[in-house]
């Protein structure tokens, strides 16, 4: 059965007039990996901010609901994990000292506190490097001890902002066997990436955001097979985008073409014979090609056919 945790209702937030989220909407089921995908800028951070009551929206509503029971404004905090995209750790500490002043701050003392220190560093894996200072951790180890502060007071739901930014492949992975660990114990994740691969790899369901809005909102299976096929992505010179479309929607290979720019997105079930016959028909009309892609059915094609850009420019 599924429970909806965490309702997200038309949230916005502006700064000084611009609107970094601009009307964000979704429900996260309970035990589930939600992703935002979006390039930076997106309004990631912003939304997550929001969702775990560090920003107050400029309007809109964040609800969480468990066996029936509505949160009250002061059980939220308590009940979420928060491991930010900026770390904060004592360099000259060791993890376990980092460790236990961050679960003062959550109100453990004592025997608990020591417990609950011992427990999250084993779930990172790092219970062996415990005593050493931080300074002498790579920047994935000081992720994972960034994790382990959010798992200190046993939060039902966990918010990773870019857990990965800045961190070696080693380290990455152990990274992604701890997240998918975790979710094994029912604990529910909402995970922002701007990399492709990761949302696909860990999330149950992704949200694509871009400039503060959710453009898209489904399982990695279902929002890559929405594309049907492949994509094509051709730059063209001089101003016959318009005509190369019409002549190249005409060929049998050819799902669609939208025209964004001066590019054309090229939606085929066969990417090899489309760019062939699109190419010919370029050649007939004597335009010149100035880029040219040739996209695997991922999400960053399904991205670039929402927005024409790519995730990577970003
Ligand atoms: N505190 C702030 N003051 C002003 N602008 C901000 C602030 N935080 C974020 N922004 C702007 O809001 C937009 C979304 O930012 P952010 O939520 O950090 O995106 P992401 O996490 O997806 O990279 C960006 O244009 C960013 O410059
Ligand atoms: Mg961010």
């Amino acid at each position: 059965m599924t429970e909806v945790i965490l309702a997200v209702k038309d949230l916005r937030k502006s700064f000084g007039g611009h609107n970094a989220v601009n009307g964000i909407s979704y429900e996260i089921v309970r035990g589930e990996i939600f992703g935002l995908l979006g390039p930076n800028g997106a309004g990631k951070t912003t939304t997550i901010a929001m969702m775990t009551g560090l920003f107050k929206p400029t309007s809109g509503n964040v609800s969480f609901t468990m066996n029936g029971q509505r949160w009250n404004s002061s059980d939220v905090k308590p009940r979420l994990g928060l491991v930010p995209q900026e770390m904060a750790l004592y360099p000259t500490l060791s993890a376990w000292d980092n460790l236990l002043f961050f679960g003062r701050i959550y109100g453990l003392r004592g025997r608990k506190l020591r417990e609950r220190v011992k427990i999250v560093l084993e779930m990172v894996g790092l219970a062996d490097r415990a005593k050493e200072p931080i300074d002498s951790y790579s920047g994935g180890m000081k992720r994972r001890i960034n994790i382990a502060a959010g798992l200190l007071h046993e939060p039902d739901v966990l918010f990773l902002d870019e857990p990965t930014v800045g961190v070696d492949p080693q380290s990455r992975n152990a990274i992604f066997e701890n997240i998918q660990t975790l979710n094994s114990t029912g604990l529910t994740i909402i995970y922002t990436t701007h990399y492709m691969e990761e949302a696909q790899r860990l999330c149950d369901r992704i949200a694509i955001i871009d400039r503060g809005r959710v453009i898209a909102l489904d399982t990695p299976g279902n929002l890559i097979n929405s594309l049907g096929g492949g994509l094509i992505r051709l730059g063209l010179h001089n101003g016959l985008g318009k005509t190369v479309a019409h002549n190249g929607r005409a060929h049998p290979e050819v799902r669609d073409i939208t025209i964004m720019d001066d590019c054309l997105i090229v939606e085929t079930h066969n990417p090899q014979k489309a760019l062939i016959g699109m190419l010919d028909i370029i050649n007939q009309m004597d335009v010149r090609v100035t880029s040219l892609e040739v996209m695997e059915p991922n999400l960053e094609a399904v991205f670039l056919q929402l927005t024409g850009k790519s995730l990577r420019d970003n």
